[in-house]
Protein backbone atom coordinates (compact mmCIF):
# COMPACT_ATOMS: atom_id res chain seq x y z
CA UNK A 1 0.00 0.00 0.00
CA UNK A 2 1.24 3.26 -1.20
CA UNK A 3 1.37 6.43 1.25
CA UNK A 4 -1.19 7.71 -1.17
CA UNK A 5 -3.23 4.85 -0.13
CA UNK A 6 -3.15 5.29 3.26
CA UNK A 7 -5.14 8.50 2.90
CA UNK A 8 -8.14 8.44 5.27
CA UNK A 9 -10.30 10.33 2.77
CA UNK A 10 -9.14 8.26 -0.34
CA UNK A 11 -12.18 5.76 -0.11
CA UNK A 12 -14.30 8.97 -1.35
CA UNK A 13 -12.06 9.67 -4.64
CA UNK A 14 -11.87 8.43 -8.03
CA UNK A 15 -8.26 9.57 -8.85
CA UNK A 16 -5.31 10.06 -7.48
CA UNK A 17 -4.33 13.58 -6.05
CA UNK A 18 -2.16 15.76 -8.42
CA UNK A 19 1.56 15.83 -7.83
CA UNK A 20 1.35 19.39 -7.65
CA UNK A 21 -1.54 20.08 -6.26
CA UNK A 22 -0.16 17.40 -3.49
CA UNK A 23 2.98 19.73 -2.25
CA UNK A 24 0.29 22.86 -2.68
CA UNK A 25 -1.80 21.25 0.11
CA UNK A 26 0.56 19.48 2.60
CA UNK A 27 2.08 21.26 5.86
CA UNK A 28 3.94 18.57 6.83
CA UNK A 29 7.38 20.10 6.28
CA UNK A 30 6.94 22.63 8.78
CA UNK A 31 3.61 21.59 10.89
CA UNK A 32 6.18 18.57 11.88
CA UNK A 33 7.68 20.47 14.59
CA UNK A 34 4.14 20.40 16.01
CA UNK A 35 4.78 16.20 16.94
CA UNK A 36 5.32 16.05 20.22
CA UNK A 37 2.08 18.00 20.93
CA UNK A 38 -0.01 16.09 18.34
CA UNK A 39 1.23 13.01 20.06
CA UNK A 40 0.36 14.35 23.53
CA UNK A 41 -2.79 15.18 22.45
CA UNK A 42 -3.77 11.83 20.96
CA UNK A 43 -2.68 10.02 24.24
CA UNK A 44 -4.82 11.76 26.08
CA UNK A 45 -7.91 11.80 23.46
CA UNK A 46 -7.20 7.69 23.45
CA UNK A 47 -7.30 7.50 27.09
CA UNK A 48 -10.52 10.15 27.61
CA UNK A 49 -12.37 7.54 24.99
CA UNK A 50 -10.99 4.71 26.76
CA UNK A 51 -12.33 6.28 30.11
CA UNK A 52 -15.59 6.85 29.05
CA UNK A 53 -15.76 2.77 27.36
CA UNK A 54 -15.46 3.89 23.23
CA UNK A 55 -12.21 2.00 23.34
CA UNK A 56 -10.75 -0.76 25.25
CA UNK A 57 -8.32 -1.08 27.65
CA UNK A 58 -6.24 -3.24 25.03
CA UNK A 59 -6.63 -0.62 22.46
CA UNK A 60 -5.86 1.92 24.52
CA UNK A 61 -2.90 0.13 25.72
CA UNK A 62 -1.75 -0.47 21.90
CA UNK A 63 -2.16 3.35 21.32
CA UNK A 64 0.01 4.55 23.41
CA UNK A 65 2.70 2.21 22.80
CA UNK A 66 2.73 2.93 19.17
CA UNK A 67 2.70 6.67 19.46
CA UNK A 68 5.63 6.21 22.40
CA UNK A 69 7.29 4.19 19.43
CA UNK A 70 6.67 6.83 16.97
CA UNK A 71 8.08 9.50 19.20
CA UNK A 72 11.15 8.23 19.68
CA UNK A 73 11.47 7.43 16.00
CA UNK A 74 10.66 11.21 15.00
CA UNK A 75 13.46 12.08 17.81
CA UNK A 76 16.25 9.59 16.60
CA UNK A 77 15.48 11.01 12.77
CA UNK A 78 13.87 7.85 11.72
CA UNK A 79 10.61 8.63 11.04
CA UNK A 80 9.93 8.93 7.44
CA UNK A 81 7.88 12.17 6.50
CA UNK A 82 5.60 11.70 3.80
CA UNK A 83 3.91 14.27 1.92
CA UNK A 84 1.59 12.62 0.84
CA UNK A 85 0.34 11.92 4.06
CA UNK A 86 -0.11 15.91 3.81
CA UNK A 87 0.40 16.56 7.62
CA UNK A 88 1.72 15.93 10.91
CA UNK A 89 -1.33 14.29 12.04
CA UNK A 90 -2.16 12.20 8.98
CA UNK A 91 1.64 11.07 8.95
CA UNK A 92 1.56 10.20 12.73
CA UNK A 93 -1.86 8.60 12.23
CA UNK A 94 -0.45 6.30 9.22
CA UNK A 95 2.53 5.35 10.78
CA UNK A 96 0.29 4.25 14.21
CA UNK A 97 -1.39 2.01 12.18
CA UNK A 98 0.97 0.40 10.35
CA UNK A 99 2.94 -0.11 13.33
CA UNK A 100 -0.23 -1.07 15.93
CA UNK A 101 -3.16 -2.39 13.38
CA UNK A 102 -6.70 -1.76 13.52
CA UNK A 103 -7.01 -0.21 17.08
CA UNK A 104 -4.48 2.72 15.33
CA UNK A 105 -7.67 3.41 12.89
CA UNK A 106 -9.65 3.77 16.25
CA UNK A 107 -7.88 6.79 17.92
CA UNK A 108 -9.44 9.43 15.58
CA UNK A 109 -13.20 8.39 16.84
CA UNK A 110 -14.23 11.78 17.96
CA UNK A 111 -12.17 13.74 16.85
CA UNK A 112 -11.11 15.54 13.45
CA UNK A 113 -8.20 17.23 12.36
CA UNK A 114 -9.48 20.56 12.91
CA UNK A 115 -9.62 20.42 16.62
CA UNK A 116 -6.61 18.18 16.88
CA UNK A 117 -4.10 21.28 15.39
CA UNK A 118 -5.89 24.05 17.13
CA UNK A 119 -5.30 22.14 20.21
CA UNK A 120 -1.73 21.40 19.16
CA UNK A 121 -1.00 24.96 18.33
CA UNK A 122 -2.72 25.81 21.50
CA UNK A 123 -0.42 23.27 23.54
CA UNK A 124 2.96 24.39 21.55
CA UNK A 125 2.21 28.18 21.99
CA UNK A 126 1.73 27.81 25.70
CA UNK A 127 5.46 26.61 26.05
CA UNK A 128 6.68 28.37 24.24
CA UNK A 129 4.87 31.28 26.17
CA UNK A 130 6.87 29.70 29.06
CA UNK A 131 10.38 29.39 27.14
CA UNK A 132 10.29 33.35 26.38
CA UNK A 133 8.94 34.49 29.80
CA UNK A 134 12.23 32.69 31.08
CA UNK A 135 14.14 34.03 28.65
CA UNK A 136 12.58 37.70 29.42
CA UNK A 137 12.96 37.71 33.18
CA UNK A 138 16.73 36.70 32.45
CA UNK A 139 17.32 39.98 30.56
CA UNK A 140 15.10 41.91 33.12
CA UNK A 141 17.76 40.44 35.46
CA UNK A 142 20.19 41.96 33.34
CA UNK A 143 19.09 45.10 33.16
CA UNK A 144 18.69 45.31 37.16
CA UNK A 145 22.58 44.13 37.59
CA UNK A 146 23.04 46.61 35.11
CA UNK A 147 21.16 49.77 36.41
CA UNK A 148 22.52 48.92 39.77
CA UNK A 149 25.48 49.11 39.24
CA UNK A 150 25.15 52.40 37.44
CA UNK A 151 22.73 54.36 39.89
CA UNK A 152 24.96 57.38 40.13
CA UNK A 153 26.37 56.98 36.81
CA UNK A 154 25.43 60.21 35.29
CA UNK A 155 24.28 60.76 31.84
CA UNK A 156 23.27 63.27 29.54
CA UNK A 157 19.09 62.93 29.16
CA UNK A 158 17.99 63.69 26.12
CA UNK A 159 14.04 64.76 24.08
CA UNK A 160 14.35 65.09 20.64
CA UNK A 161 17.72 63.50 20.33
CA UNK A 162 19.10 66.98 22.18
CA UNK A 163 20.74 67.33 25.36
CA UNK A 164 17.71 67.96 27.80
CA UNK A 165 18.35 67.60 31.26
CA UNK A 166 20.98 64.95 33.51
CA UNK A 167 20.09 61.53 34.09
CA UNK A 168 21.48 58.37 35.58
CA UNK A 169 22.75 56.06 33.44
CA UNK A 170 20.92 53.13 35.69
CA UNK A 171 17.53 55.51 35.50
CA UNK A 172 17.40 55.00 31.71
CA UNK A 173 18.57 51.12 32.13
CA UNK A 174 15.15 50.91 34.40
CA UNK A 175 13.31 52.63 31.99
CA UNK A 176 14.18 49.96 29.34
CA UNK A 177 12.81 47.72 32.21
CA UNK A 178 9.45 49.35 32.56
CA UNK A 179 8.79 48.69 28.85
CA UNK A 180 10.01 44.96 28.99
CA UNK A 181 8.16 44.34 32.48
CA UNK A 182 4.72 45.15 30.79
CA UNK A 183 5.76 43.29 27.15
CA UNK A 184 6.15 39.68 30.21
CA UNK A 185 2.86 40.65 31.53
CA UNK A 186 0.77 40.83 28.23
CA UNK A 187 2.74 37.53 27.22
CA UNK A 188 1.13 36.26 30.54
CA UNK A 189 -2.30 37.72 30.09
CA UNK A 190 -1.98 36.25 26.17
CA UNK A 191 -1.21 32.48 27.62
CA UNK A 192 -4.48 32.69 29.56
CA UNK A 193 -6.53 32.79 26.69
CA UNK A 194 -4.51 30.11 24.83
CA UNK A 195 -4.21 27.83 27.16
CA UNK A 196 -8.16 26.69 26.47
CA UNK A 197 -8.69 23.27 25.07
CA UNK A 198 -10.87 23.30 21.66
CA UNK A 199 -10.80 19.17 21.65
CA UNK A 200 -13.81 18.13 21.50
CA UNK A 201 -15.25 20.14 18.65
CA UNK A 202 -14.42 17.60 16.26
CA UNK A 203 -15.06 18.92 12.53
CA UNK A 204 -17.22 21.89 13.82
CA UNK A 205 -20.31 20.86 15.53
CA UNK A 206 -18.61 18.37 18.54
CA UNK A 207 -19.28 14.84 18.42
CA UNK A 208 -21.93 11.95 19.05
CA UNK A 209 -19.85 10.35 21.18
CA UNK A 210 -20.19 10.07 25.28
CA UNK A 211 -16.86 12.56 25.52
CA UNK A 212 -15.67 13.46 28.70
CA UNK A 213 -13.83 16.90 27.74
CA UNK A 214 -12.93 18.27 31.17
CA UNK A 215 -10.87 14.89 31.90
CA UNK A 216 -8.94 15.71 28.92
CA UNK A 217 -8.29 18.96 29.55
CA UNK A 218 -6.80 17.81 32.55
CA UNK A 219 -4.71 15.54 31.59
CA UNK A 220 -3.26 18.05 29.05
CA UNK A 221 -2.78 20.88 31.27
CA UNK A 222 -5.64 22.88 29.61
CA UNK A 223 -7.61 25.73 32.03
CA UNK A 224 -10.66 25.73 30.50
CA UNK A 225 -12.58 24.28 27.67
CA UNK A 226 -13.37 26.35 24.41
CA UNK A 227 -17.62 26.40 24.83
CA UNK A 228 -18.81 26.24 21.19
CA UNK A 229 -17.22 24.46 18.51
CA UNK A 230 -17.33 26.44 16.00
CA UNK A 231 -15.56 28.82 17.72
CA UNK A 232 -12.95 26.24 18.99
CA UNK A 233 -11.87 24.90 15.20
CA UNK A 234 -12.12 28.42 13.07
CA UNK A 235 -10.54 30.94 16.35
CA UNK A 236 -6.84 31.70 15.99
CA UNK A 237 -7.23 35.17 18.30
CA UNK A 238 -4.37 33.34 20.65
CA UNK A 239 -1.72 33.61 17.67
CA UNK A 240 -2.79 37.00 16.80
CA UNK A 241 -2.45 38.02 20.04
CA UNK A 242 0.80 36.61 20.69
CA UNK A 243 2.33 38.06 17.56
CA UNK A 244 0.85 41.47 18.78
CA UNK A 245 2.53 40.88 21.98
CA UNK A 246 5.38 40.25 20.34
CA UNK A 247 5.04 42.65 18.06
CA UNK A 248 5.54 45.35 21.11
CA UNK A 249 8.28 43.76 22.41
CA UNK A 250 10.14 43.77 19.51
CA UNK A 251 9.16 47.61 19.16
CA UNK A 252 11.06 47.74 22.39
CA UNK A 253 13.81 45.98 21.73
CA UNK A 254 14.18 48.15 18.05
CA UNK A 255 14.34 51.26 20.02
CA UNK A 256 17.08 49.85 22.94
CA UNK A 257 18.94 48.44 19.35
CA UNK A 258 18.73 52.15 18.39
CA UNK A 259 20.46 53.35 21.41
CA UNK A 260 22.86 51.22 21.70
CA UNK A 261 23.85 51.91 18.08
CA UNK A 262 23.84 55.37 18.65
CA UNK A 263 25.68 55.62 22.00
CA UNK A 264 28.73 52.55 20.43
CA UNK A 265 29.20 54.90 17.82
CA UNK A 266 32.14 57.48 18.20
CA UNK A 267 30.24 60.21 18.12
CA UNK A 268 28.83 59.29 21.69
CA UNK A 269 30.88 57.12 22.59
CA UNK A 270 28.79 56.09 26.25
CA UNK A 271 29.24 52.60 25.90
CA UNK A 272 31.67 49.69 24.53
CA UNK A 273 30.37 46.61 22.96
CA UNK A 274 31.28 43.49 23.48
CA UNK A 275 34.16 42.20 20.58
CA UNK A 276 32.25 38.82 20.89
CA UNK A 277 28.88 40.59 19.84
CA UNK A 278 30.26 42.77 16.45
CA UNK A 279 31.75 42.42 13.50
CA UNK A 280 34.18 44.07 11.40
CA UNK A 281 34.32 45.50 7.73
CA UNK A 282 36.23 43.48 4.83
CA UNK A 283 37.42 46.98 3.69
CA UNK A 284 37.52 49.23 6.40
CA UNK A 285 39.96 47.65 8.90
CA UNK A 286 38.85 50.15 12.02
CA UNK A 287 35.46 49.11 11.74
CA UNK A 288 33.22 47.25 14.54
CA UNK A 289 29.94 47.71 13.40
CA UNK A 290 26.78 47.15 16.23
CA UNK A 291 25.37 44.09 13.99
CA UNK A 292 23.26 42.45 16.62
CA UNK A 293 21.37 45.48 17.42
CA UNK A 294 21.30 46.20 14.38
CA UNK A 295 19.73 43.28 13.28
CA UNK A 296 17.30 43.39 16.47
CA UNK A 297 16.39 46.63 14.66
CA UNK A 298 15.83 44.93 11.71
CA UNK A 299 13.54 41.88 12.57
CA UNK A 300 10.84 44.07 14.23
CA UNK A 301 9.47 44.54 10.70
CA UNK A 302 9.64 40.25 10.01
CA UNK A 303 7.76 40.24 13.82
CA UNK A 304 5.31 43.29 12.56
CA UNK A 305 5.01 41.10 9.25
CA UNK A 306 3.82 37.88 11.05
CA UNK A 307 1.32 39.88 12.86
CA UNK A 308 -0.44 41.55 9.63
CA UNK A 309 -0.39 37.68 7.76
CA UNK A 310 -2.15 36.29 10.91
CA UNK A 311 -4.38 39.21 10.93
CA UNK A 312 -5.14 39.22 6.93
CA UNK A 313 -5.57 35.13 7.11
CA UNK A 314 -8.34 35.44 9.30
CA UNK A 315 -9.95 38.84 8.15
CA UNK A 316 -12.35 36.77 5.22
CA UNK A 317 -13.14 33.72 7.00
CA UNK A 318 -16.44 32.10 7.47
CA UNK A 319 -17.17 30.35 10.30
CA UNK A 320 -15.85 27.27 10.92
CA UNK A 321 -12.57 25.48 9.94
CA UNK A 322 -11.09 26.74 6.76
CA UNK A 323 -7.98 25.32 4.85
CA UNK A 324 -6.90 28.78 5.35
CA UNK A 325 -5.65 28.26 8.52
CA UNK A 326 -2.54 25.96 7.74
CA UNK A 327 -1.06 29.07 6.76
CA UNK A 328 -0.92 30.39 11.07
CA UNK A 329 2.04 27.94 11.75
CA UNK A 330 4.93 29.57 9.82
CA UNK A 331 4.26 33.25 11.11
CA UNK A 332 3.56 32.04 14.07
CA UNK A 333 6.79 30.09 14.07
CA UNK A 334 8.43 32.89 12.72
CA UNK A 335 7.55 35.05 15.49
CA UNK A 336 8.60 32.55 18.08
CA UNK A 337 12.00 32.40 17.10
CA UNK A 338 12.84 36.00 16.02
CA UNK A 339 11.60 36.84 19.52
CA UNK A 340 13.69 34.02 21.00
CA UNK A 341 16.95 34.80 19.26
CA UNK A 342 16.60 38.75 19.94
CA UNK A 343 16.15 37.92 23.78
CA UNK A 344 19.21 35.95 23.81
CA UNK A 345 21.22 38.32 22.03
CA UNK A 346 20.26 41.12 24.11
CA UNK A 347 20.48 39.00 27.34
CA UNK A 348 24.29 38.47 26.37
CA UNK A 349 25.13 41.42 24.75
CA UNK A 350 23.58 43.91 27.71
CA UNK A 351 25.69 41.47 30.46
CA UNK A 352 28.54 42.38 28.87
CA UNK A 353 28.34 45.74 27.95
CA UNK A 354 30.98 48.11 29.05
CA UNK A 355 29.45 51.64 29.52
CA UNK A 356 31.77 54.31 29.51
CA UNK A 357 31.18 56.87 32.81
CA UNK A 358 33.55 59.34 32.20
CA UNK A 359 32.55 60.04 28.41
CA UNK A 360 28.53 60.17 29.49
CA UNK A 361 29.52 62.81 32.14
CA UNK A 362 31.89 64.69 29.88
CA UNK A 363 28.77 64.83 27.51
CA UNK A 364 26.68 66.02 30.18
CA UNK A 365 28.72 68.77 30.65
CA UNK A 366 28.59 70.01 27.13
CA UNK A 367 24.94 70.55 26.74
CA UNK A 368 23.66 72.80 29.44
CA UNK A 369 21.56 70.11 31.25
CA UNK A 370 21.53 72.15 34.11
CA UNK A 371 19.92 74.96 32.96
CA UNK A 372 16.09 74.12 34.51
CA UNK A 373 18.05 73.61 37.52
CA UNK A 374 19.08 77.34 37.25
CA UNK A 375 15.80 78.30 36.41
CA UNK A 376 14.16 76.57 39.03
CA UNK A 377 16.57 78.12 41.43
CA UNK A 378 15.64 81.58 40.30
CA UNK A 379 12.02 80.14 41.00
CA UNK A 380 12.88 79.38 44.73
CA UNK A 381 14.47 82.54 44.93
CA UNK A 382 11.25 84.57 43.74
CA UNK A 383 11.26 84.83 40.29
CA UNK A 384 8.14 84.20 38.11
CA UNK A 385 9.01 80.43 36.41
CA UNK A 386 8.92 82.33 32.49
CA UNK A 387 11.11 85.47 33.65
CA UNK A 388 13.71 82.95 34.97
CA UNK A 389 13.53 80.97 31.89
CA UNK A 390 14.20 83.92 30.47
CA UNK A 391 17.27 84.77 32.32
CA UNK A 392 18.58 81.20 32.11
CA UNK A 393 17.96 81.64 28.07
CA UNK A 394 20.38 84.83 28.38
CA UNK A 395 23.21 83.23 30.59
CA UNK A 396 23.06 80.14 28.29
CA UNK A 397 23.75 82.03 25.02
CA UNK A 398 26.52 83.43 26.59
CA UNK A 399 27.79 80.34 27.51
CA UNK A 400 27.65 79.34 24.06
CA UNK A 401 29.47 82.27 22.81
CA UNK A 402 31.93 81.64 25.45
CA UNK A 403 32.34 77.61 24.74
CA UNK A 404 31.12 77.47 28.54
CA UNK A 405 29.19 75.35 30.92
CA UNK A 406 26.98 77.35 33.08
CA UNK A 407 28.99 75.47 35.49
CA UNK A 408 31.67 76.82 34.67
CA UNK A 409 31.21 80.39 34.75
CA UNK A 410 31.95 82.47 37.55
CA UNK A 411 30.03 83.86 40.50
CA UNK A 412 30.26 87.52 39.08
CA UNK A 413 29.31 86.38 35.54
CA UNK A 414 26.13 84.43 36.80
CA UNK A 415 24.77 87.32 38.96
CA UNK A 416 25.14 90.00 35.93
CA UNK A 417 22.07 87.81 34.66
CA UNK A 418 20.44 88.00 37.90
CA UNK A 419 21.25 89.25 41.13
CA UNK A 420 19.92 86.44 43.51
CA UNK A 421 22.64 84.10 42.57
CA UNK A 422 24.70 83.02 45.51
CA UNK A 423 27.76 80.95 45.61
CA UNK A 424 25.11 77.91 46.68
CA UNK A 425 24.12 78.11 43.03
CA UNK A 426 27.58 75.58 42.14
CA UNK A 427 26.18 72.85 44.04
CA UNK A 428 22.70 73.47 41.77
CA UNK A 429 24.57 73.71 38.16
CA UNK A 430 26.49 70.08 39.25
CA UNK A 431 25.59 67.28 37.43
CA UNK A 432 25.12 64.75 40.73
CA UNK A 433 23.63 68.11 42.40
CA UNK A 434 21.11 67.89 39.47
CA UNK A 435 20.04 64.83 39.79
CA UNK A 436 20.36 63.98 43.41
CA UNK A 437 17.47 66.68 43.20
CA UNK A 438 14.83 64.60 41.97
CA UNK A 439 14.83 62.08 44.44
CA UNK A 440 10.95 60.97 44.32
CA UNK A 441 9.31 57.81 43.30
CA UNK A 442 10.40 57.49 39.79
CA UNK A 443 12.99 59.99 39.77
CA UNK A 444 16.35 59.94 38.62
CA UNK A 445 18.16 60.49 41.81
CA UNK A 446 20.61 57.60 42.51
CA UNK A 447 18.99 56.69 45.67
CA UNK A 448 15.32 56.43 43.56
CA UNK A 449 17.38 54.22 40.96
CA UNK A 450 18.63 51.75 43.96
CA UNK A 451 15.04 52.13 45.80
CA UNK A 452 13.22 51.05 42.39
CA UNK A 453 16.17 48.09 41.33
CA UNK A 454 15.60 46.69 45.03
CA UNK A 455 11.49 47.07 44.37
CA UNK A 456 12.01 45.49 41.25
CA UNK A 457 14.28 42.46 42.22
CA UNK A 458 11.58 41.61 45.22
CA UNK A 459 9.02 41.74 42.51
CA UNK A 460 10.80 39.05 40.11
CA UNK A 461 12.17 36.98 43.55
CA UNK A 462 8.11 36.77 44.67
CA UNK A 463 7.18 34.90 41.27
N1 LIG B 1 -2.96 20.64 8.22
C1 LIG B 1 -4.19 21.24 8.59
C2 LIG B 1 -3.96 22.60 9.24
O1 LIG B 1 -2.87 22.89 9.52
C3 LIG B 1 -4.88 20.35 9.58
C4 LIG B 1 -6.37 20.49 9.57
C5 LIG B 1 -6.90 20.03 8.26
N2 LIG B 1 -8.30 19.89 8.27
C6 LIG B 1 -8.98 19.74 7.14
N3 LIG B 1 -10.24 19.62 7.24
N4 LIG B 1 -8.41 19.78 5.97
O2 LIG B 1 -4.86 23.39 9.43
Amino acid sequence: MTDKDKRPWAGRFTEATDEFVERFTASVTFDQRLYAEDIAGSMAHARMLTRVGVLTDEECEAILGGLTTIQQEIEQGRFEWSIALEDVHMNIEARLTGLIGDAGKKLHTGRSRNDQVATDLRLWLRQQIDDLDGMLEGLLRVLLDLGEAHADTVMPGFTHLQTAQPVTFGHHLLAWFEALKRDRARLADCRVRTNIMPLGAAALAGTSYPIDRAYTAELLGFDGLAHNSLDAVSDRDFAIEFCACASLLMMHLSRIAEELVLWSSSQFDFIVLPDRYCTGSSIMPQKKNPDVPELVRGKSGRVYGDLLSLLTLMKGQPLAYNKDNQEDKEPLFDAVDTLADCLQAFTGLLANLEPKPESMRAAALRGFATATDLADYLVRAGLPFRDAHEVVGRAVLFGLEQGRDLSELSLSELQTFSATIDPDIFEVLSLDGSVAARNHIGGTAPQQVLAAVARARAGLDRE
